[in-house]
């Protein structure tokens, strides 16, 4: 059964073919394409949380996260350049290993889109709060973070009243209305058909690229050796735990092999697009992360002898008391990484300048990864396998509205009352069981049709595909412990839903798959 029912490839190209859509990217555009859908809350937020893990040697996470992108990025690349139409990794399955598993990739894919559209919501909160706060303007703490919502409930659960749980009770907020209204607001371009035109998406990557270059051009100076030691505070473990998360700066590269049915030349544009967005990425992680370190600082906060949980109740309790007492705030407690790094080194208009740049170019990370989940849905809907419904498109705007606004309701709630790290976290979990199917179709599909043109192929594709496992899977088990949980028991639900809804309405179960060649909604006016 878990082979059953595979969309035919030939049918899945002829939607391609269909569409036809002009090829005229080339890999500069294309890189381009990807630092923009890469490039967000993970570097200018979770650097800070990162540091909570790993102390110094998250510079080391950085790398390990950039490695397992790399090598499942060339499986992607594999692939998309055969089967270039959009759905990504949920239509690769499909083809390769069969509807069951596709479901469950589309059905984790939520978790990597929406839940990740969530992050990347509140990171942009915390900017904006903080940039309200520097011009004067004090955004109430009740309605700007969800901590003393989090400690009750912990507390409800039997956690002990820790001094920390208290603090964070008494002086933490109930509901983050700022995420809420920036999920909604990007809900409301995608329904009346915006997407990010070329150009946009290229003056919103050179401010954040000159953002983190300003950010590395004033750290980097002032680094202190003494800064680094003691290294690895958290040991191996804390390390890898540390790229588990930070992986999530790095979400978002997949937007190149979805585009690759508009790439000229994909056999050499796709994989230089791919792994270019890496490793430009991935040099300026690192150079912002080490100008981080070694200006302000990384230790880890600890109670008994073990690092505080980033994101808790208990660290924003901790974190609050550090500050109240008038000790000047530990990197690890910042909501905005890089603007309270350049503040407590003197130059906080700057740093307020690197706010602003976040506070304007997040806001096209949500979009992206909101509209590659719209994408999925509908797709998903398109085959059978969710209600028709939510494949309706718009009378005027031309857009799948309804799936657009499930999406944007989720996303919004999720938002409102979960931390930032906690979101990232749980859109790991999901993106990494994509990652590891994509790798596995890879080698299932060399077995199965060695004779198909493969406009790109993975070099030593059984090595490099299996490292995309182990290393998927090695994340994944790094993740905190909810993370891990909460991927088996969404996919239990999906089960669920699969066998009591979406088997028996399957097109492809049903004989139709040869009528149902149109897997996108129309391109949305530009
Ligand atoms: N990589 C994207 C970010 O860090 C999702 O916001």
């Amino acid at each position: 059964m878990l082979f059953g029912r595979v969309k035919s490839l030939e049918a899945i190209l002829a939607t391609a073919e269909k569409k036809s859509l002009q090829r005229s990217l080339g890999p500069f555009q294309l890189t381009l394409l990807g630092i923009g859908a890469v490039i967000g809350t993970g570097i200018f937020v979770l650097t800070a949380e990162a540091a909570q893990k790993a102390g110094p040697s998250m510079v080391l996470s950085f790398c390990i996260a950039g490695f397992v992108c790399a090598v499942a990025a060339l499986c992607y690349s594999e692939l998309a350049s055969m089967v270039p139409v959009a759905g990504s990794a949920y239509t690769y399955t499909y083809a390769v290993v069969g509807e069951m598993m596709a479901w469950m990739v589309g059905w984790a894919l939520i978790l990597e889109y929406a839940v990740g559209a969530s992050a990347v919501a509140v990171g942009w909160s915390n900017h904006a709060v903080g940039l309200l706060h520097g011009l004067g303007v004090e955004f109430p703490a009740a309605i700007s973070n969800a901590d003393a919502l989090m400690a009750k409930v912990q507390m409800a659960f039997g956690a002990t009243p820790t001094a920390d749980l208290l603090e964070a009770a008494h002086v933490g907020g109930w509901i983050n209305v700022p995420a809420v209204v920036i999920a909604a607001a990007v809900t409301w371009l995608l329904v009346i058909g915006t997407t990010e035109s070329a150009r946009v998406n290229a003056i919103l990557v050179l401010i954040k690229i000159a953002a983190l270059t300003l950010f590395i051009v004033l750290t980097i100076p002032v680094m202190h050796a003494e800064n680094f030691k003691p290294f690895m505070p958290t040991g191996a473990l804390g390390t890898v735990g540390a790229a588990a998360s930070i992986f999530f700066a790095y979400v978002g590269f997949d937007a190149v092999s979805t585009a690759a049915e508009e790439v000229k030349n994909p056999q050499r544009n796709v994989p230089i697009g791919l792994i270019g967005t890496l490793v430009i990425c991935t040099l300026f992680y690192l150079l912002v992360a080490s100008g981080a370190i070694g200006a302000l600082g990384a230790q880890p906060l600890m109670a008994n002898g073990v690092s505080l949980s980033p994101g808790s109740a208990e660290m924003a309790g901790r974190c609050a008391s550090i500050v109240a007492g008038g000790a000047l705030e530990p990197l690890v407690c910042s909501k905005e990484a890089l603007v309270h790094v350049l503040a407590s080194i003197g130059w906080p208009a700057l740093g307020r300048l690197v706010g602003l740049a976040a506070v304007l170019a997040l806001p096209s990370v949500v979009l992206m990864m909101m509209f590659g989940q719209t994408r999925v849905f509908f797709t998903m809907a398109r085959d059978g396998l969710l209600p028709e419904k939510l494949a309706s498109v718009h009378p005027r705007y031309r857009t799948p509205h309804i799936v657009t606004m499930v999406t944007g309701a989720g996303a919004a709630i999720a938002a409102a009352v979960l931390p930032v790290g906690k979101l990232a976290d749980l859109s790991n979990s999901g993106t990494l069981f994509a990652f590891t199917m994509v790798a596995i179709s890879v080698m299932v599909l060399r077995r199965t049709d060695p004779g198909r043109k493969r406009p790109f192929r993975v070099p030593g594709v059984y090595i490099i595909a299996p490292l995309a496992i182990i290393g998927c899977l090695g994340l994944y088990l790094s993740l905190p412990l909810m993370a891990i949980l909460v991927l088996p028991i969404w996919g239990a639900v999906g089960l669920t839903v699969y066998f009591l809804y979406s088997r028996k309405r399957s097109h492809v179960g049903r004989g139709l798959q040869e009528g149902n060649n149109e897997d996108q909604p129309p391109i949305p006016v530009k």
